[in-house]
């Protein structure tokens, strides 16, 4: 049991690496993925709601956030296999609700799909099934390379118009803010290796029609990333799934609409 605030974290070892943790509340456990480039900050307004009802248990997954070590090759099964590697650190035995935003989306699908009997529920917000494209694979080599070369900024700080919608950026500013910081913190390296390991995802398309669990599919309404038809369609290829459509939000509903998010969720 861990009370709030969820801002301290515990570093959470696995083998011989340190995974940065944020842990709050008690209840049904519920670990949360953030999307990319960003990191467990990414829940920090939807867990104050959530954390007398849920265990929230959010990693900083390799290289992000608060990783100490530069990451090395990752890819989205890696990261699959830190979540449990975590559960097992912290002995977390009955099956947990999952929630995935985007990146942590994809993340969410492998442990579906490799570790289904530890999930009791699955959420899958802002994300997609489908894996790139040629031309997006190219893009996302693209954009390590210049990570690399040309430097964080000019990579990250395009994209902020599409993670949040002209609602948010008017009138949340502490969320703009908070946005900006935590993808500028992210490592170049990090931004590399989590393009490459993103362009050779799987595709989950065909083989989630097979996952039996509970599955809740969440959408920001003006989101031109993941638009609202894309988890639409993921909700309809699953056989036991619920669709939501979240309005004045875009990329990033858990910190645009915390208080839609959570009653969903809860
Ligand atoms: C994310 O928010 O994690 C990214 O949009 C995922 C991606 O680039 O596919």
């Amino acid at each position: 049991m861990h009370g709030y605030p969820f801002k301290d974290i515990i570093q959470v070892e696995v083998g011989d690496r340190k995974i940065p943790v944020r842990i709050a509340g008690r209840g049904e456990p519920l670990m949360l993925l953030h999307g990319y480039p960003l990191n467990s900050r990414l829940w920090d307004r939807v867990v104050p709601l959530l954390y007398t009802q849920f265990l929230c248990i959010a990693p900083d997954l390799r290289g992000f956030g608060c990783s100490a070590e530069e990451p090395k090759s990752f890819s989205m099964s890696n990261l699959a296999d830190d979540c449990i590697k975590i559960l097992d650190a912290l002995q977390i035995r009955q099956s947990i609700a999952l929630c995935g935003l985007s990146m942590g989306g994809y993340v969410a699908m492998e442990v579906a799909q490799r570790y289904p009997e530890r999930l009791a529920r699955l959420i899958l917000t802002n994300t997609r099934a489908n894996a790139d494209d040629l031309a997006g694979m190219a893009t996302r080599r693209s954009a390590a390379a210049r990570a690399l070369t040309e430097g964080v900024p000019k990579v990250v700080l395009p994209m902020l118009s599409k993670l949040l919608c002209q609602h948010t950026i008017a009138n949340q500013l502490e969320v703009v803010e908070l946005v900006r910081s935590m993808m500028l913190e992210t490592r170049a390296s990090t931004i590399a290796w989590a393009q490459l390991g993103m362009a050779s995802r799987a595709d989950f398309q065909y083989k989630m029609r097979d996952w039996t669990m509970p599955v809740v599919c969440i959408a920001g309404a003006e989101d031109p990333i993941t638009p609202p038809e894309v988890l639409e369609q993921i909700s309809g290829a699953l056989p036991n799934a619920q669709f939501h459509s979240v309005e004045n939000s875009s990329h990033l509903t858990p910190l645009e609409c915390p208080q839609e998010f959570a009653k969903i969720i809860s």
